[in-house]
């Protein structure tokens, strides 16, 4: 095989980067922020810089604002979406060799987490009583020596070690979420079945908790990435994602820039240009951006930084186009509703004082965290990075023991109040968290209102005639 030569990605990209305080350019500051601001981030959206933070390379400890409360406010329960950490492509490029990534976890490697070895030795002991079937037909940690396709990396391994660290300090040290004797049904865990997901929830709880005890743990299969399962069919959803995608094909259309790069790439790989773009190469790309690998050569010249930032710019355009359209919102509304009843059902139990599922872990993807953002008014949110969490907190006044309050928590931002149904409310309250009644009226009635028909609930809205 022929050795290529390796440019220095990374080293002449961070140059580029206007934060430059961290060591590799992507300071905890930046890291935090998911609405753009405009006093520190370049005017115009700089795709390279969009592109790293979507990588969300583990750096120093992030500060985060998860568990921030009053004194007098104890914390009820917690309920955290992730999606699964960094992870090999699920497309090639056609015609040329893939990256070279070794998704065994070793500790001379960088990024590295002191619990890296022992979630290796721990993960090899693992019973298959602690999983719902076919999850027991999973690997629980990442270990090829080339990646296979999708397969989480040690990235993505370190970023949920990472994440679970975190919620441990908070929710576990500082606001005893679990008593020490804490039992099996204190935890609700589930998850899509890929081994991506799987092993990267895995990670955050063996992060998270302090005996990662196997008797205690029991993850179930959610066969639908929108965890809707049971109450999935929707017919008017469909027809909104169909919108949504005709939307996105007749944008692409219009852009003959993006048209003309996906044909001088298609040409340096020597493939028809449709087929190169059915290879979403943007996918691969980001993989050798994340991994600081350079991208693909053949004879005929190299992909390069032009072409992806092209493409990465079409992909915010793209995004801002989908916000305006609000096709993916009445797509979000319905595909966000399952999962947040059954959170918000899981929260009503909470405040009668049941003691089960206190802590609730989803472990999901991007096609999951987006409708929900979306549904929840949060459309300014940056797309969800690797390793993405949202969390949300329900709290009791102790001062009031029937009044409880959520906070909503999006990488460590507290986005309580960019929500569609909690807007207005602080303007008009002390108290820094949301009424638990606002959400719960929300995901019962207001997210159908949203709709603009005059379907009050799940049921009518999703079958509305003539839509
Ligand atoms: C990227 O790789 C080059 C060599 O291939 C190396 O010199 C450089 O330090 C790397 N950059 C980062 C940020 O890891
Ligand atoms: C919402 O949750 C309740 C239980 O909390 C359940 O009875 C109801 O069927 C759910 N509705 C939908 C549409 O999922």
């Amino acid at each position: 095989a022929s050795k290529r030569k390796r440019t220095p990605l990374l080293l002449s990209i961070f140059h580029l980067i206007p934060v430059s305080t961290a060591k590799n350019g992507v300071s905890s500051k930046s890291r935090k922020r998911i609405m753009p601001d405009p006093v520190t981030e370049p005017p115009v959206t700089d795709p390279v810089y969009e592109a790293l933070l979507y990588c969300n390379i583990p750096s120093v400890a992030e500060r985060s604002m998860e568990g921030h409360a009053p004194h007098h406010f104890k914390l009820v329960s917690v309920h955290v979406f992730i999606r699964h950490g960094d992870r090999y492509p699920l497309y090639v490029i056609p015609k040329t060799k893939r990256p070279e990534i070794d998704c065994t976890l070793v500790a001379n490697r960088k990024p590295y987490h002191p619990k890296l070895e022992a979630f290796v030795s721990h993960m090899s002991k693992g019973s298959g009583a602690s999983f719902e079937s076919p999850l027991n037909s999973l690997p629980l940690y990442p270990n090829h020596p080339l990646c296979e396709m999708g397969e989480l990396t040690q990235t993505g391994v370190v970023q949920h070690l990472q994440n679970g660290q975190l919620l441990r300090d908070i929710y576990l040290k500082k606001h005893k979420l679990l008593p020490n004797d804490w039992s099996a049904d204190q935890l609700y865990l589930e998850t899509t079945g890929k081994s991506r997901t799987l092993q990267s929830g895995l990670a955050l709880l063996y992060g998270f908790l302090p005996d990662f005890d196997w008797k205690k743990i029991y993850f179930r299969h959610q066969p639908s990435a929108l965890f809707c399962s049971g109450t999935c069919y929707c017919p008017v959803r469909n027809q909104y994602l169909e919108k949504e995608q005709r939307r996105q094909y007749l944008l692409r259309l219009k852009n003959s820039q993006l048209e003309k790069t996906y044909g001088e790439m298609a040409k340096i790989v020597d493939v028809p240009t449709k087929q190169l773009r059915a290879a979403n190469p943007i996918d691969s790309m980001l993989c050798h951006l994340c991994h600081n690998v350079s991208f693909p050569c053949t004879r005929n010249g190299c992909v390069d930084m032009e072409h992806f930032k092209v493409i990465k710019t079409h992909q915010i355009e793209d995004e801002r186009e989908r916000r305006e359209k609000k096709l993916y919102l009445g797509y979000s509304l319905l595909g966000a509703h399952p999962i947040l009843n059954q959170t918000i059902g899981r929260m009503q139990r909470a405040t009668e004082g049941r003691k089960e599922e206190l802590f609730a872990l989803y472990s999901a993807h991007d096609v999951t965290l987006s409708p929900v953002l979306s549904a929840l008014g949060l459309s300014e949110a940056r797309f969800p990075r690797f390793a993405a969490r949202l969390i949300f907190e329900l709290w009791q006044d102790r001062e009031k023991p029937n009044e409880h309050s959520v906070r909503i928590l999006y990488n460590g931002v507290d986005v309580t109040f960019h929500t569609s149904f909690c807007q207005d409310h602080h303007k008009r309250s002390p108290k820094p968290m949301c009424p638990l009644e606002n959400l719960v009226r929300f995901v019962k009635r207001d997210m159908f209102v949203a709709l603009g028909g005059s379907s009050t609930n799940y049921y009518d809205a999703c079958h509305r005639e003539g839509f």
